[in-house]
């Protein structure tokens, strides 16, 4: 029955209108019942790894907006933690961690690494089971230059600076991090897609800070390398790359890589945009802000997205995850102006 999943038409790049649609982030914040679930369930890595809860947060936004996709509700970050790396989520912070060195690169520790995220697994398994039929069902993981970029400053920064300066004084230790984190990342989706993800997709949120030479050593390669070994197991799984912030460097990424889909993010120019489509399917690219601001400003980027990019393969999303103070209503009236098709 995939095909009756659109989604997944649009990935293997026909044309659909109304295009589909999902967001990023789509569970989380700005829905007043995740916020009630995720203080019954304490922190937010007990919400990940408890299929009850994990299944519930992600079904939320299906049910209130019928989005033409559901993404798995997890984080990029259950990786180095099953690696063995310490992880808590603090409010107003976001992720912490021990910051690794070049020893600590060695001793990651993937003995049980499917058994730590088996609880993942089962949220999948139950997830496609629960989905109405045409939902396509999305499993993800972080890029590992993004993941990296945690595990090395130890938290978010806004340039990386910590992963950049590693990188140059300990290129064999960055390597190696780099591979044994593709490694583990194909097979953390490989039994996504066992347990029923139809798509994937690999967010390198960060890979707008690098020269073109560490973008490709970094971004390109290791994404390259996971989209071969999970192609080699599951051959006819659409895969999906973000490589947020990419801007010129987003004309090859494609080619490069392997993907079958290109996710851009808002400060893609839509001539570039259509540029891109030519060759495959694309999803994006709406300013979240736009979708905070609403009115004008959300009813004018739609319609530029559609207009551009609405008569070749698209999906439509945001360009970045959707922020807590979004308000619902406007995220109801992007969903009418779509699939109206007044854009048009
Ligand atoms: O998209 C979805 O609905 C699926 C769930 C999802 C989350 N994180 C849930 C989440 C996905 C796909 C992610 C990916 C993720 N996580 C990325 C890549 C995409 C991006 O946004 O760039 C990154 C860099 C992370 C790491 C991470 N997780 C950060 C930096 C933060 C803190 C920032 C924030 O928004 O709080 C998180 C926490 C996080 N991940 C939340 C959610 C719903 C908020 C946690 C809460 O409820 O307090």
């Amino acid at each position: 029955m995939a095909n009756s999943r659109v989604m997944l038409d649009v990935l293997r790049g026909e044309t659909v209108f109304p295009p589909p649609i999902w967001m990023m982030r789509q569970a989380g914040r700005y829905l007043p019942e995740y916020r009630e679930l995720r203080k019954k369930a304490g922190s937010f890595l007990d919400l990940c790894y408890n299929p009850d809860f994990a299944v519930e947060v992600t079904l939320q936004p299906i049910r209130r907006f019928g989005f033409d996709a559901s993404i798995l509700f997890s984080d990029i970050l259950v990786v180095p933690h099953a690696l063995g790396r310490d992880l808590r989520f603090e409010e107003g912070r976001g992720p912490v961690m021990t910051p690794i060195g070049a020893r600590g690169v060695e001793q990651l520790d993937g003995q049980a690494f499917h058994d730590r995220l088996a609880s993942v697994y089962e949220t999948v398994r139950r997830l496609r089971a629960e989905l109405p039929e045409s939902t396509t069902l999305i499993g993800f993981c972080g890029a590992p230059w993004t993941i990296a970029t945690y595990m090395i400053a130890g938290h978010g920064t806004p340039d990386q600076a910590p992963a950049r300066l590693f990188a140059y004084r300990e290129p064999q230790a960055m390597k190696k991090l780099l591979a044994t984190l593709a490694d583990y990342s194909a097979a953390y989706l490989i039994r996504q897609i066992e347990a029923g993800a139809d798509v994937v997709q690999i967010f390198d949120s960060w890979s707008g800070v690098l020269d073109e030479v560490c973008f490709d050593a970094f971004c390109v390669k290791p994404v390259a390398e996971i989209v071969r070994k999970v192609r080699t197991a599951h051959p006819g799984v659409p895969i999906i790359g973000f490589p947020k912030g990419a801007g010129s460097l987003y004309s090859d990424y494609r080619r490069q890589t392997g993907v079958t889909a290109l996710g851009l993010d808002w400060t893609v120019p839509l001539t570039q945009a259509q540029a891109l489509q030519a060759q495959g399917a694309i999803q994006g690219n709406l300013d979240p802000l736009r979708l905070v601001a609403g009115g004008a400003a959300l009813r004018e980027g739609v319609d530029a997205i559609l207009r551009a990019l609405g008569s070749g393969p698209l999906v439509f999303n945001l360009g970045h995850g959707i922020t807590p103070e979004t308000p619902i209503a406007h995220v109801e009236a992007m969903i009418r102006q779509i699939r109206d098709g007044s854009g048009r």
